[in-house]
This record gives C-alpha cells, structure tokens and sequence, in this order.
C-alpha cells in the first residue's frame, strides 16, 4: 500500500477530545472538552424549530447568508468599533477552528513561521502543520501568564508570517491588557506580520479585566484576522458557527479557501443563530454574571479541598497543579482521575510547547448541579496521591 500523507505523521489526534473519550469510558463528570450541559438560550431553540419548516435547506451563499452576515456585521461594528462590511468582510465558517485554518492558509506559504504563545489552544499545532508553517513558540509566563516583551520582539526579528493571538486564553484564562496588545500591535507594525485572533471568548471576561479586540487598535485592522464563533457565546458548540473578519482584500482570499474546504455553513443553523446575533447588550451581562457565578463557585469548592489552581480573567478553564501527587505523566494522573474519582481532564502537558508534566485542565461551562457533583468527586482527588 503507498503511505499516509507526511503531514499528518507529526502530530496526534486531539488530546482534548481523546479525555471525552476516557470520560465517557469511565462514567466521569467530564469537565474536559470545553461544552456547556446547559441549554442554549431558549429564543434560538424556538426559531431553530420554525426554521425546520422553512426554505433553508439548500447551501447558502459559500461565504455566509446575507442575513446572518448583516445581524452579524451590526452585532461586532458594535463591539469592534468600526463600520464591518457585511457583503466584503466577513466570511462565515464551520466553527472558529475551520476560520483559524482558513486563515493560515490565507497567510501562511510553506516553510513561514508563524507566532505562537505557550501554552496555546491544542488546535494552532496541527493548524501551523497543516497549512506547512513553522511555528515559533513565546512563552507566557505564569501566574499572570505574561509575556516578556524582548523574548516576543527576538521571535518577531525571525520575520515570521503571522503571530496567532488567542484573547481571552484557553488554557490559561489569560485576557491581555490594552497595554501588552499594544507591545503586540507595535512589533506587528514594526516586522510587518499579520495577527490572527481567536476571540471565541470575548463575552467570557470577568470583572474587572476587559476584552480589546486587537483590530481595534491603531493601525491594526489592516494586519488583523480577526476569527470567533457563536460556539460560546450561545452555548451552540454544535452547530459549528464560526467567522472571520478582516479587510476586503484578505477576506477575497479567505473566502476561496472556505469555499473548497466547506463550501458553507450549514444554512438552517446559520438562519436559526440570527435570533441570537440580534439579542441587546442585557444578553452578553447575563452570560458574563452566569460565568461568574460559576467560576466563583468553582473556585471555592477547589480551594475547600486545597487544591492549588489558575484564576481564570477570562474563558470558562482552571488549571490545576498536581505536583503533590507524584505522577511522571499528566496524561496517566488524567486516565486515573476519570477512573478512580471520576472526572475527566484535559492534561496540561497538551497545551505547553515547554516540558510541563504538572498540571491538569478542568471547566466550569457546566450546570451548578454537575459542578457541585464534580466538586464532591473532587473531595476525593487525595487518594490518588502516589
Ligand atoms: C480557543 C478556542 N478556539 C476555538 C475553539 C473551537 O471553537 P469552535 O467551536 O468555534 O470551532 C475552542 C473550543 O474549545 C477554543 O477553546
């Protein structure tokens, strides 16, 4: 038989979606891929059940229904503060991890390097392979998780590509302050590198930390790929809605990249989510006071049975430090708490470029009740001490 394509020997299968798997095996309350137990706001629900009756059926326009992409357009000149074009750029994509590939792809040739900040979203390693770039990894230093500001600008002296930006941060909960997007924006300017964004927790930022979005800093919306979804924000990460917005002239090529790797989004969800995309601003303070609310709750219930952990700024994870425990392997210390306590993690190690073995990722999208369960399990996480 002839071999598997080269690129698809360096790296594995998602390390995130292989702990749902676990968790599912073992019965755990399984805080590791990151999706709500909740239901989406019922408003959505009610028009996606009308819609099923009527004309949606067919492929929308490739890159997006003229009136998602209008709702949409209102929705984030709102939030973005300038006028987005709804006809010349935005392009809608199956999700933010098909508008991040699609956006490497936009920008990157083989052999370009792009910027990625460690610990990064598990996604960007395999989306820099795919698209044949070279990723250069800057550390983020915790527990802050800050950058060093010269360690940025020597990665920049390499001439990358592009530097991939996730604000708010997963794994980390990080939310970068106007000042560092502001050293970020300079270095940007200075080596000519394009920014792509992950911003599918804009709405998830907790007080008194803000969300800038970085094409809304000076001169940044000409270099900036700006890419998000609706996966978060209305608790759909099913339906596989996501977007890009950038100047005209890189959503032209965007949307041709989208056009071969999809064709579109699926037009009836597209249709339904537009309920969503014209809710007021009372809809995202409620989604920030229920995120609050359980982190707050989280949080407390990790520090009642001592164990040392993140605090999120943004973004629904934690990262809990499992030194005490002894394991060598995050990866085995992750297959036992499923088994033995029953919760299912995400291993820290699949989120650091560095050698890190000590940490475990959990979230708290979850109904009180299944956080109080987990909590409960949690008590008994001391057991698994070597
Ligand atoms: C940072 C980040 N980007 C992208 C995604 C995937 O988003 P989508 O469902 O829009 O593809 C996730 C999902 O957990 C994420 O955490």
């Amino acid at each position: 038989m002839p071999e598997l394509s080269k690129r698809t020997e360096t790296f594995t299968d998602s390390v995130i979606r292989r702990m749902t798997r676990i968790s599912n095996k073992y019965g755990a309350v399984n805080l590791s891929q990151g999706f709500p137990d909740f239901e989406p706001p019922r408003e959505l629900l009610d028009r996606l059940a009308e819609v099923s009756n009527e004309d949606f059926h067919q492929y929308s326009i490739t890159w997006g229904a003229q009136n998602f992409r209008e709702a949409l357009a209102e929705k984030q000149s709102r939030l973005m503060g300038r006028r987005i074009d709804p006809n010349a750029e935005i392009v809608v994509t199956c999700g933010s991890t098909e508008a991040m590939m699609a956006a490497m792809m936009t920008v990157a040739n083989p052999g370009d390097k792009v910027i990625v900040f460690s610990p990064f979203y598990e996604n960007y390693g395999a989306d820099t392979i795919l698209s044949g770039a070279e990723p250069i990894y800057v550390p983020l230093y915790p527990p802050e998780f800050n950058f060093d500001p010269n360690e940025l600008e020597a990665a920049f002296r390499q001439k990358p590509k592009a530097l991939i930006l996730c604000n708010p941060s997963n794994p980390c909960g990080k939310v970068f302050t106007y000042d560092e997007l502001k050293i970020i924006a300079d270095l940007a300017e200075k080596y000519d590198t394009f920014v792509i964004t992950d911003e599918v927790y804009e709405h998830i930022v907790y007080a008194p930390h803000k969300h800038t979005y970085f094409a809304s800093l000076p001169n940044m919306w000409e270099r900036t790929i700006s890419c998000s979804s609706l996966s978060k924000t209305y608790s759909i990460t099913g339906w596989r809605l996501g977007y890009i917005i950038a100047p005209p002239h890189i959503i032209d090529v965007a949307k041709k990249v989208h056009d071969f790797l999809t064709v579109g989004a699926a037009a009836p969800l597209q249709e339904a989510a537009v309920t969503g995309l014209r809710f007021g601003d009372d809809y995202y303070r409620q989604l920030t006071y229920k995120y609050t609310e359980k982190r707050d709750l989280f949080l407390k219930g990790l520090d009642d049975i001592g164990i040392s952990h993140t605090i999120p700024q943004g973004a629904y994870y934690v990262l809990l430090d499992i030194s005490e425990f002894g394991f060598d392997s995050d990866l085995d210390f992750c297959e036992k708490l499923a088994e033995k306590v029953g919760v299912g993690a995400v291993p820290g190690s699949s989120f650091f470029r560095e050698n890190v073995n000590h940490l475990i990722r959990l979230h708290f999208a979850k109904k009180n009740d299944t956080l109080n369960e987990a909590l409960n399990r949690l008590s008994q996480i001391k057991k698994l001490k070597l």
